[in-house]
């Protein structure tokens, strides 16, 4: 059914769910600090949603990617980079695994996990540049 779908039904999709889940894993994250001694099941959450978030933000880049013409992706005008947001993306992902690792089996906080937490706000911030950046996109 969705490879029926035309590309900007896929792009509505996409960016709107992304817009909810980055909310989500904030409260999500939000809540894993103040409370770092919480219930396991809190963590198992916050799992599920960093793990669906992050796939949902693989589509994203591919939607993305396939949006512009090889035309226009030769022009400089197009060729619109994210290094923050691809390098925070990075770091928030590894040291979220590194730190899943470390967490199933113990289910106790670890310093990577804090760094983790550090590196997902920072990601956080800098999406919030980005979606007021296209921000013409939700109206
Ligand atoms: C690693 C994370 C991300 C990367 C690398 C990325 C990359 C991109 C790229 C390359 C574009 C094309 C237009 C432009 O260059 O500005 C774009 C557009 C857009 N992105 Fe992202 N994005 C990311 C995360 C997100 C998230 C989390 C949201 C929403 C909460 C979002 C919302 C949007 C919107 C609304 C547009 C405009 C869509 C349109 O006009 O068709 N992005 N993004
Ligand atoms: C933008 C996305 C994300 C944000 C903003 C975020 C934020 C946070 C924050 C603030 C904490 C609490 C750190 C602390 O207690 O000091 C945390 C913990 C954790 N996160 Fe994320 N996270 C994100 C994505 C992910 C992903 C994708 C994964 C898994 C692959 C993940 C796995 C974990 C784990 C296992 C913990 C517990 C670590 C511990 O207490 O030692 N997170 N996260």
């Amino acid at each position: 059914m969705i490879m029926q779908m035309t590309k900007k039904t896929k792009l509505k999709i996409c960016d709107w769910s992304l817009l909810f889940l980055t909310i989500a894993i904030l409260v999500s994250g939000l809540q894993l600090e103040i409370s770092p001694n919480g219930r396991v099941m809190w963590v198992w959450i916050h799992i599920v949603l960093g793990t669906v978030f992050t796939g949902v933000i693989l589509w994203h880049i591919q939607l993305h990617r396939n949006h512009v013409t090889k035309k226009q992706s030769m022009s400089h005008i197009h060729r619109k980079k994210h290094p923050f947001l691809g390098i925070l993306f990075f770091l928030m992902l590894i040291s979220g695994i590194v730190a899943t690792g470390h967490w199933v089996g113990t289910y106790i906080h670890s310093t990577i996990g804090g760094i983790h937490g550090k590196f997902g706000f920072l990601f956080i911030i800098t999406i919030m540049g980005h979606v007021w950046r296209n921000r013409r996109f939700y109206r």
